[in-house]
C-alpha cells in the first residue's frame, strides 16, 4: 500500500504530512503553517504548496477544505473567506504542484480516517461523523460507503444554524461549562438522531480528547463515542482518499 501524503487546510493551520496508508498513521514529521489572514485564495495556495515542498513531497496527494467540494471545486465557505466558492482548487494545486491532488471535504475526510482506521472499522449500517470545531462538520457512511457534502452542521434547530450553538468554538466563545455545552449538544444530536437513525455516532475535532467530559452526559439511542484518530484523522483521510 505504501506511503502517501494528506493535507488539511483549517481556519488556523494549514498541516501535511506523509501517510503509512496501511496503518493510518503518520510516515513522518507533520508540517504546519498558520493559516494566512485573511485567507484568500492565492495566499492559501501559496501556503499548501509550501507545506508541500518543506515536507520535501513529490507526488500525488490528497487535501482537505472545510467547506462542500464537489469534483474538486469548492462550493461553500461557511467559515472561510467567500471568494472561495467556485474555485476548482483540485485543478489549482495540480497545476502548481505538477501531481494529481484529490480535494475533499475535511469532515468527509475525517470519517474516511474513522471508517478504516478509528471508531467505525468493520462497522455496518448508518454511521455518521460530526467533528466539532470552529463548526461543526458531519460525514454519513452507508454501510462503509460516504455520502459526500452532507452538511447537518447548518441544520436550523430552535431558529439557529446548529453549529452556531453547538459547535466546540462556541463553548469556548460563550464561556460555557461541560454541563451547559451538553444540553446544546444533546438538543443538536436528538435532532440528527431523529432524521438519520444512525447505528453509530462518532465524534471528532479537537475536543474529543475531552471525551469524557461530554459524551456520558448524552441520552441518545445510538452509541456516540469519540473518534480515535483525534487531530491527525483529516491528513490520514486525505491521503487515503487520495491513494485508494
Ligand atoms: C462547513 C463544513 C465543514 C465544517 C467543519 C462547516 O461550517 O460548512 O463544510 O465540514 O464547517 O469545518
Amino acid at each position: 500500500m505504501g506511503t502517501g501524503f494528506g493535507i488539511d487546510i483549517g481556519g488556523t493551520g494549514i498541516k501535511g504530512a506523509p501517510v503509512d496508508l496501511a496503518q493510518g498513521v503518520l510516515a513522518g514529521e507533520r508540517v504546519r503553517i498558520p493559516t494566512p489572514q485573511p485567507a484568500t485564495v492565492p495566499a492559501v495556495l501559496d501556503t499548501v504548496v509550501a507545506v508541500v515542498e518543506q515536507a520535501g513531497w513529490d507526488g500525488p496527494l490528497g487535501c482537505t477544505f472545510p467547506g462542500i467540494v464537489r469534483h474538486g471545486v469548492v462550493g461553500s465557505a461557511a467559515n472561510v473567506d467567500h471568494s472561495w466558492i467556485g474555485t476548482d482548487l483540485a485543478a489549482e494545486l495540480s497545476g502548481r504542484l505538477g501531481h494529481p491532488v484529490t480535494v475533499l471535504n475535511d469532515a468527509d475526510a475525517a470519517g474516511i480516517a474513522e471508517m478504516r482506521f478509528g471508531a467505525g472499522r468493520g462497522v455496518a449500517g448508518v454511521v455518521l461523523i460530526a467533528t466539532l470545531g470552529t463548526g461543526i462538520g458531519t460525514a454519513l457512511f452507508v454501510d462503509g460507503k460516504l455520502v459526500p457534502n452532507t452538511e447537518f452542521g447548518h441544520l436550523e434547530i430552535d431558529g439557529y444554524d446548529a453549529e452556531k450553538r453547538a459547535a466546540s468554538s462556541v463553548k469556548t466563545n460563550e464561556g460555557l461549562s461541560y454541563k451547559a455545552w451538553s444540553t446544546r449538544l444533546q438538543r443538536y444530536f436528538s435532532h440528527v438522531e431523529a432524521l438519520l437513525s444512525p447505528d453509530l455516532i462518532i465524534v471528532g475535532g479537537g475536543i474529543s480528547k475531552k471525551a469524557e467530559k461530554f459524551l456520558p452526559r448524552l441520552e441518545l439511542q445510538a452509541p456516540i463515542v469519540p473518534a480515535q484518530l483525534l487531530n491527525q484523522s483529516g491528513i490520514v483521510g486525505a491521503a487515503v482518499s487520495a491513494m485508494g
